[in-house]
Parts: structure tokens; C-alpha cells; sequence
């Protein structure tokens, strides 16, 4: 029999090994309709992907089975956009972890800027979500990010961390399988066409890094979690955002949402070494 202990030591091996991968995900957030979302992931299926990649792409939940029917046998993941705390009931318009796990996501987004800013989505509720999602075995995607505002008075550091801290309050460490990645999205950066700066993002993962040593330590923190950089990446850009050591992936908007440059950003990364 497989002991507990046991099978912690496979699962912090295998763990191990996740921070010298990189993470891209496509966040189509509702640019697409089911059959245009299909389409495009079989665009994205034809591409070669390197193995040192981790491909998840998140289309809005009513394409989310298709898209899960397109990738099998691919090893491109399925993520959602969102997601709900409650595991059923009468909570009329939600989804549940539960139910995506059962369309055959393995990630969702959780406490992206859109959702904090268009349904007041807080740091509690943000929580609430993240305890949910890894509960029934989701990876969560948690975005954190302060507004220009913040930043002009100084405050975004201690604004982010305690986005991680409130958003990871009473969460345990991820399970096997699991991962927690942490993706920076600074506000006035999503989707303006002024990413942030290599310097402020390699600051910031600093800060966000700190906050998951205090949550889980250091073991788990290397072991079962990732840092991404998101807000108006592109294919001149990508690869600077990602040095493996601070940041070991990307959140996709817009750059996901156009074949050509999906595959151009998946196509930087095709060696082993970045
Ligand atoms: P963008 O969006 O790449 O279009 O800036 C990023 C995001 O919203 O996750």
C-alpha cells in the first residue's frame, strides 16, 4: 500500500520539476462563439508544442466542451474563466468547480481584473472561489494586480501582496496534480497595449513570491506553484517577461486570440531553454 508520506515524496518530485517549465494561457475571455473557439483550437492543436510547455486555453463555458472534445489526445489543457464556490444548489447563472472538472477543464482563472472591476468581485469572494476550485481539483490561476492609480501613490506592492495573502487565506497547500499559479496583471496593462515593464514585473514577482513563502513556505511554494506575467503581451514582447527563475509563464489575451500569433509565442518558446 501507498503510504501517505510515500506518496508525498513522488508527488514533491514530480512537483519539483514545475518551475522549470513554462505555463502559456490563453484567456479568449467572450470573443467567441462554440464553433469559432473549435476552430481555433484546431488551429492551435496543429501547432508543434514543445515539450517544456504547459498549453491551457480558457474559452467562455458554453464552448468549453467542444473545445474539450477537439483536444483529445492533444496535450493542450482546458481551463474556465471563472467559477463559482458552491458546489450545487439553487445559485441560478453560476458553474461550479465540480462541473468543470466534468467538462474536462483542469484550471480556471480565478479574480481576473474584469471580474473584480465589472461584478465587484473581492478579495473575500476571490477566496471563497480559490478554496473551491482546488477543493475539487482544479489548478487555479489567481490574478492579482494593482491599478495606475495604486502604483502612482506607491502602494502596489502591498496592494498585491494582499491580494495573494486575502485570496489564499485558509487555502492548504495544492494537492497532487495540482498547481497554484499567481498571475501578475497589472490593470492599466490588460489589454492597452502598455505592458508593463521587464523591471516592475520581476519587482512585483519578488513581492508575490514573499507573500507565498508566508502562506505555504518555501518547499511548497517552489514545488506547487508558478508566477505568470499578463497585460498586452505579444510575440515582440514574450520573451521578456519569462526568465524561468521569477517568471515562468504568461496570461494571453488578446495575443490568444489569432492563430498566427498564439503559434508565434508558442514558437519562442520551442527550445528547452529560454
Ligand atoms: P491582454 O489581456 O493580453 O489582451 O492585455 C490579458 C488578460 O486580460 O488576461
Amino acid at each position: 500500500m501507498i503510504t501517505e508520506t510515500f506518496q508525498r515524496k513522488i508527488l514533491m518530485k514530480k512537483k519539483a520539476s514545475r518551475r522549470s517549465r513554462i505555463l502559456v494561457t490563453a484567456n479568449w475571455k467572450m470573443a467567441f462563439l462554440p464553433n469559432e473557439a473549435e476552430a481555433l483550437t484546431r488551429e492551435i492543436a496543429a501547432i508543434q508544442v514543445s515539450d517544456q510547455l504547459d498549453v491551457v486555453l480558457c474559452p467562455s463555458f458554453t464552448a468549453l466542451e467542444g473545445v474539450a472534445k477537439t483536444l483529445a489526445g492533444t496535450r493542450i489543457l482546458l481551463g474556465a474563466q471563472d467559477v463559482f464556490w458552491q458546489a450545487r444548489g439553487a445559485y441560478t447563472g453560476e458553474v461550479s468547480a465540480e462541473e468543470l472538472r466534468a467538462v474536462g477543464c483542469s484550471y480556471v482563472i480565478i479574480g481576473h481584473s474584469e471580474r473584480r472591476r465589472e461584478y465587484n468581485e473581492n478579495d473575500q469572494m476571490i477566496n471563497r472561489k480559490v478554496l473551491a476550485g482546488l477543493a475539487y481539483g482544479l489548478s487555479v490561476i489567481l490574478c492579482v494586480g494593482e491599478s495606475s492609480d495604486e502604483r502612482r501613490q506607491n502602494i502596489h506592492h502591498a496592494r498585491v501582496s494582499r491580494q495573494v495573502h486575502e485570496a489564499l487565506r485558509n487555502v492548504p497547500p495544492p494537492r497532487y496534480g495540482q498547481e497554484l499559479v499567481i498571475a501578475y496583471e497589472p490593470i492599466w496593462a490588460i489589454g492597452s497595449g502598455y505592458p508593463a515593464e521587464r523591471d516592475q514585473v520581476i519587482t512585483m514577482a519578488g513581492v508575490i513570491q514573499q507573500a507565498l513563502v508566508d502562506v505555504f513556505g518555501v518547499q511548497i511554494s517552489q514545488e506547487a506553484t508558478r508566477i505568470i506575467y499578463g497585460g498586452s503581451v505579444v510575440p515582440e514582447n514574450v520573451k521578456g517577461f519569462v526568465d524561468q527563475e521569477n517568471i515562468q509563464g504568461v496570461l494571453l489575451g488578446k495575443a490568444s486570440q489569432y492563430a498566427s500569433s498564439f503559434s508565434t509565442i508558442l514558437g519562442k518558446f520551442s527550445s528547452a531553454r529560454i
